[in-house]
């Protein structure tokens, strides 16, 4: 059987890729299996003792309780915060797809399931030519469309599907979460988000995925376990 792997975009930056693709990879490892991750390219890391701290890609290896090398989980990573076709271009740096595509394939060898986390949005260049749809493409892997939920949502999600659909992605749905807390009297769309969602897509909302504060763990691991469910 070919093995399960999806890469994780998101509506934007910001809107909880690496804390859904955490949340999913800890689901997994309760259900025995063994996860992959990557983090192909990550901006906007800070410098620590002379190197280049990668948060997320340090956030998924944990989450997944993954052994591999930090450069083979994330082989590209910048200081600046920018698109990582303009940060990288700024280094003299080129980001190499087929290297990537070695990289995954070494650390999928390895593992049951494989999670590859997008830089910003599908859309989102990685290189003078080529976005983080090409990625997905060039690995072969599927979708997984994480929405930040906010007034907008509803567009960018539509957006977000139409545009993978149009570049030969599959989409294996959408989960939409809450990177904010709650503040209802600004953002009462919260509470038609998902409605609105299904209405428009033909896909499924595989979970929705609450603001879960400091002491929302038992909660998180409940929300977490359904979705790896219906994956
Ligand atoms: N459902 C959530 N509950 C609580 N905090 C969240 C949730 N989703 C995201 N966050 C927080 O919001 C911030 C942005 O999320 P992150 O996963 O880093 O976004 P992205 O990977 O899309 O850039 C992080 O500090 C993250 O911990
Ligand atoms: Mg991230």
């Amino acid at each position: 059987m070919e093995k399960r792997a999806y890469f994780i975009t998101g509506t934007d930056t910001s809107v909880g890729k690496t804390f859904v693709t955490a949340g999913i990879a800890s689901a997994l490892t309760r259900k025995g299996l063994s996860v992959g991750v990557m983090k192909p390219v990550e901006t906007g890391c800070p410098l620590k003792s002379e190197e280049l701290v990668p948060k997320d890609a340090l956030l998924l290896k944990e989450a997944a309780g993954a052994s591999d090398a930090l450069d083979i989980i994330n082989p590209y990573r910048f200081r600046l915060p920018l698109a990582p076709s303009v940060a990288a271009r700024l280094e003299g740096v080129t980001i190499d797809f087929e290297r990537l595509a070695e990289y995954f394939d070494e650390i999928q060898k390895a593992h049951d399931v494989m999670l590859v986390e997008g830089a910003g949005g599908l859309m989102t260049p990685l290189t003078d030519e080529k976005t983080n749809a090409d990625l997905a493409f060039v690995l072969g892997l599927p979708l997984i469309v994480v929405a930040g939920s906010k007034l907008g949502v509803v567009n960018h999600t539509l957006l977000t599907v139409e545009a993978a659909g149009a570049l030969g992605l599959d989409v294996k749905g959408v989960i939409l979460n809450h990177p904010e807390e709650a503040h209802k009297s600004v953002d009462i769309s919260r509470d038609y988000n998902c409605e609105e969602i299904e209405r428009f897509l033909e896909l499924p909302v595989l979970g929705v995925v609450p603001h879960i504060g400091k002491e929302g763990a038992a909660q998180s691991q409940k929300i977490f376990d359904a979705i790896v469910a219906g994956l």
